[in-house]
């Protein structure tokens, strides 16, 4: 059977990893989520001090670009793949509110979207493959088999996200979290490079009344409809 590209999209916390990573085990796919990537380039610049202000030291990043590997392996500990930065797992570092609140400052850089654009295309060059992101069924996967565009209402996607975080920042609060990825979702979708949108023949999926289970039932019934279609 032909291993198809699976692109998902979407708003920030909007259940797209776990939807996707489900779906890639289910499928035996390999599952990449290209919002660690940005992650990984932005917590660089943080440790690199190649932010200030919330502004980034483009040139200087431009100059070390090629140098930064970012890739995924398998985590026997965590008995998943993790993110790594130069060879060190950053899997944990990459999700801190720090990052999440300059991450799509980083992500609006054309060289940074390239390279990590062409990553991602030689990581799903053979198939068999979900991938998350923003820009997935419209730039790097144009002629993914089967795209799905995910949104959900602010007040829910905040308050999944709040209750994620809580565990690892008990001093966030609801408030910073919507603030955040109200101010990424403007960013993602304001950008000129590759901004967010739902591509023309994306299936689109609001899940805000969802729960994961009849969300994976809705999601298997529109792939099979595709795959039978191929
Ligand atoms: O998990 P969450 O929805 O919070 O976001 P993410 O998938 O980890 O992505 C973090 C950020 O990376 C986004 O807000 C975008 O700025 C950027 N991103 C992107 O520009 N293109 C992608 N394909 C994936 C993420």
């Amino acid at each position: 059977m032909k291993k198809l590209i699976i692109a998902v999209d979407g708003f920030a916390s909007c259940g797209k990893s776990t939807m996707a990573k489900e779906l890639a085990e289910k499928l035996q796919y390999i599952y990449i989520d290209s919002g660690a990537m940005y992650r990984a380039v932005t917590l660089f610049c943080l440790r690199n001090s190649l932010i200030s202000k919330n502004i980034v030291d483009v040139s200087q990043l431009l100059d070390v670009l090629d140098e930064l590997r970012v890739e995924f392996r398998y985590v026997p500990e965590m008995d998943k793949n993790g993110t790594f930065l130069n060879g060190e797992n950053v899997e944990v570092a990459i999700r801190s509110s720090e990052v999440s609140s300059l991450v799509s400052e980083v992500s609006k850089i054309k060289e940074v979207r390239e390279t990590m654009v062409k990553l991602q295309r030689e990581m799903g060059k053979n198939g068999g493959i979900v991938m998350d992101g923003r820009d997935i069924g419209t730039v790097v996967f144009p002629n993914a088999d089967v795209k799905i565009f995910v949104t959900a209402s602010l007040e829910v996607r905040a308050t999944r996200r709040y209750k994620e975080q809580i565990l690892k920042e008990p001093n966030i609060t609801l408030k910073e979290i919507k603030a955040n990825l109200n101010h990424r979702d403007f960013l993602d979708q304001n950008r000129s490079e590759s901004p967010l949108r739902q591509a023309a023949d994306a299936i689109v999926l609001d899940n805000s009344e969802m729960t994961p289970s009849e969300q994976m039932s809705w999601l298997l019934e529109k792939i099979n409809e595709k795959i039978a279609k191929i």
